[in-house]
């Protein structure tokens, strides 16, 4: 009995032993690999940078000190861009935010002034001078594989209040607006999210996780698509009048109908 178990523990002992070191070798293999990419991506990261924020320091002197300060601690017309993070100075300038011709309620889209490479500089010295959301990068905002249900659920729960259900904008109050979203592009999405620019709330990778991120953006590209539900669009004026038609029009109609069709079947 006792020589028998210990044979077959015997018996198993070879192949177990085979497969835990190949688990093992698996998971130094994937280690060293993290390791090394990590590496491979913070030299990069730090090489470019150190040109890329001086570059964006002189761009940040002539363009932005005017308003936000020498040292982006902020003055009396502008908010401190200390821990905004590089994502924020992107999101602002890729957008024609930044820079801001006049102080006004909120900073309106316009023709961009700099150049991509420009605005990775000043990015990169804003987020030099403390730490806040880095650019993402595109696996973070690569969309197609998102679950577009996924998407349309987390879009109504947390943006269609300010943005529309169809993300086409609304007034909110003092003056500010939320945009149409559908000319935003994955990255300034996912920016936006991250940074919440103005009245509009930061979305951090804890509350909405980059893979619901990706969902809500593959949501809004698909927009342009969606069919206007009801037949007419009303310019999707709001819940208010939409909920207001299905209540008069719509009920009405489906009460006609009915009455139409007990008709037809006598
Ligand atoms: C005329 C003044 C003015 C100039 C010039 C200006 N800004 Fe601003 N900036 C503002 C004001 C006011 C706000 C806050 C209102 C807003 O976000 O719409 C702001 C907000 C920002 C924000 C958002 C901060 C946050 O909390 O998310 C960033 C980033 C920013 N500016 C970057 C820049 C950069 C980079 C430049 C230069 C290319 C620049 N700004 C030039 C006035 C200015
Ligand atoms: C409380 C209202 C509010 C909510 C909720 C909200 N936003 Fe916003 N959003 C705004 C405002 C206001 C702006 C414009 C900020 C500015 O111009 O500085 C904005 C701007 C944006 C932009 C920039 C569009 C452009 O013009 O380039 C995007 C993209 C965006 N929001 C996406 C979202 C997504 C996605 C959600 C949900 C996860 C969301 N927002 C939730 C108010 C809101």
């Amino acid at each position: 009995m006792n020589s028998l178990a210990q044979r077959r523990r015997h018996r198993l002992a070879a192949p177990t032993l085979v497969l835990l070191t190949i688990a093992l070798i698996g998971v130094l293999y994937a280690a060293v690999g993290n390791v090394a990419t990590a590496a491979a991506d913070g030299t990069a990261n730090t090489t470019a940078n150190s040109e890329q924020i001086e570059a964006g320091k002189q761009l940040f002197a002539e363009g932005c000190s005017s308003c936000h300060g020498l040292g982006a601690q902020g003055g009396p017309e502008a908010p401190t861009l200390i821990g905004v993070g590089a994502a924020a100075v992107n999101f602002q300038v890729s957008t024609g935010r930044m820079p801001l011709a006049t102080p006004q309620a909120q900073a309106p889209v316009k023709p961009i002034i700099y150049t991509d490479e420009e605005i990775a500089q000043l990015a990169a010295f804003v987020g030099s001078l403390s730490p806040g959301p880095a650019i993402p990068t595109p696996e973070m905002f690569a969309y197609e594989d998102a679950d577009l249900a996924e998407g349309g659920e987390l879009f109504r729960t947390n943006c269609s209040q300010c943005h529309n259900f169809t993300g086409s904008g609304g007034a909110l109050s003092n003056g500010a607006y939320a945009p149409d979203l559908t000319k935003a592009t994955p990255q300034q999405i996912f920016e936006a999210m991250i940074t919440g620019p103005e009245n509009m709330p930061v979305f951090s990778n804890d509350t909405l996780t980059v893979e619901n991120k990706q969902a809500i953006i593959k949501y809004i590209q698909h927009m342009d698509e969606m069919p206007s539900y009801g037949g007419w669009g009303l310019g999707s004026l709001g819940p208010v009048t939409e909920g207001l038609f299905i209540w008069v029009i719509g009920i009405g109609a489906m009460v006609g109908a009915a009455i139409w069709i007990g008709a037809k079947v006598r």
